[in-house]
């Protein structure tokens, strides 16, 4: 007798159901426009394989800790001693747990009463919105503000209202046509590494009535007096309701926190989704936290180091022309325009040994694309050299004097140089 029932054949794979029709056509478009029409057939973010001189300007590793010696022996002999620990919600915590310890001690390192450590930055700022913001409080964000602030306003069904990058005047002029709400910035911008005028910010958030949400993710451990951010910094902790951040960036980990009041903790576990609905930190994850919280506040010399060499690659690339869109930070951005002028830039980058990041759209407007340097406090001034002598190189190759963002730089110069003649009589 033989089996009637249905025999896999060959790859499992082949025998998924075709997607239909509104589905397939989505995918098939992403295919076409993109990769082939845009990118010639190949990912943009895909170029060469890095090789043993290569030097990586990709990682946001700003502090050089992700091989701390320090820092992996308190990983190591946590993972050892307790393996993963248990499996669940952060919002079963309590008691004693050296994660609701290393919560209040970072809080406590940025100066705020309280804080709550999330499984990302993502997940920090989608749940803080969620907890904080509905379809009747209207949300106000920098139009570079970090996509996953955008992300927290769409999934509290808030209204979404956006402001020109660090212009305090536009903020205030929506904030007096739609009425009070929250107000997002980053404290640096992560792709053009502009810092946020947050004095100004602040006022305002304070004369018109708002809450305040400042994404420290590019300042928390590179910025403030021992790595405290740029709230800290400014002296304004007091003046500021919620800082979020991401610890993957100078924390170099896989985690994200909410800095806030201590009243707060608690709400914020039982309302925001992230927080209710998926698995917290493990302890080897926590253990190495709080060691790198410890190197950060001691290594004042990593966070001296990595101001000098951003100043020293910014002032090169100014002398050589680029506009670098307000960059103030470790974060320095070559932006080429189109998606093809930025194949066009990394690859010739790449072929010199440099390996920034390729930044288009959704994370950039579409054709203000870029090659984002993030720099850290390992490299050596030769290295920057050498990223400077790239960039002097292939200018003309890149087609650089055409960028819109070289011709924005020559306007600029032009306009302040007409500005500063003297009125004719
Ligand atoms: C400003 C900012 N906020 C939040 C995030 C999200 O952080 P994470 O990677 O920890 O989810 C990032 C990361 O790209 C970021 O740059």
């Amino acid at each position: 007798m033989t089996s009637t029932a249905a025999q896999p054949t060959g790859n499992p794979l082949s025998a998924l159901p075709e997607l239909p029709e509104f589905l397939a056509a989505r995918v098939e478009r992403y295919y076409r426009e993109r990769v082939r029409d845009t990118w010639g057939g190949r990912h943009i973010l895909h170029g060469r394989h890095p090789g043993p001189e290569a030097l990586h300007l990709s990682s946001n590793d700003y502090l050089a800790l992700s091989r701390h010696p320090r820092i992996l022996a308190a990983m190591a002999g946590t993972l050892a001693r307790e393996g993963n620990g248990m499996l669940m919600s952060g919002i079963f915590l309590h008691g004693e747990s050296p994660q609701l310890e290393f919560e209040t001690n970072l809080a406590h390192f940025m100066q705020a009463q309280a804080g709550v450590l999330c499984q990302s930055g993502y997940c920090a700022n989608t749940g803080l919105i969620q907890s904080i913001a509905n379809d009747q409080v209207p949300v106000y964000a920098d139009m570079l503000a970090h996509m996953s602030l955008w992300e927290g306003i769409r999934s509290a069904g808030a209204p979404g209202i956006m402001f020109h990058h660090n212009d305090p005047e536009h903020l205030e002029r929506q904030i007096l046509r739609h009425g009070p709400g929250v107000i997002l910035v980053d404290t640096v911008y992560s792709t053009n590494g502009s810092i946020c005028p947050l004095r100004d910010i602040v006022d305002i958030a304070t004369v018109r009535g708002c809450v305040l949400v400042a994404d420290e993710s590019h300042s928390l451990g590179t910025h403030g007096p021992n790595g405290e951010g740029l709230v800290v910094e400014l002296g304004l902790a007091n003046r500021v309701h919620f800082r979020t951040a991401s610890l993957a960036k100078a924390f170099a980990a896989r985690a994200g926190f909410v800095a806030c009041s201590s009243q707060f903790t608690e709400y914020f576990k039982f309302e925001a989704l992230p927080a209710i609905f998926s698995s917290t930190l493990l302890p080897h994850e926590v253990a190495g936290l709080a060691a790198t919280l410890d190197v950060i506040r001691t290594e004042g010399w990593r966070r001296e180091k990595l101001r000098t060499n951003s100043a020293y690659l910014r002032d090169g690339l100014d002398d050589l022309g680029y506009n670098l869109n307000g960059s103030r930070s470790q974060i320095v951005s070559l932006e080429s325009g189109t998606e093809q002028q930025t194949i066009v830039l990394r690859d010739a980058l790449e072929e010199r040994g440099i390996f920034g990041s390729v930044f288009c759209a959704p994370a950039t407007p579409k054709n203000r694309s870029m090659v984002r340097l993030s720099l850290n406090c390992s490299l050596e001034l030769q290295e920057l050299d050498r990223v400077l002598d790239a960039c002097g190189e292939i200018r003309s190759k890149t087609g650089f004097d055409q960028w819109p963002s070289t011709r924005r730089r020559r306007n600029e110069v032009r306009t302040s140089a007409s500005m500063a003649e003297p009125a004719h009589a």
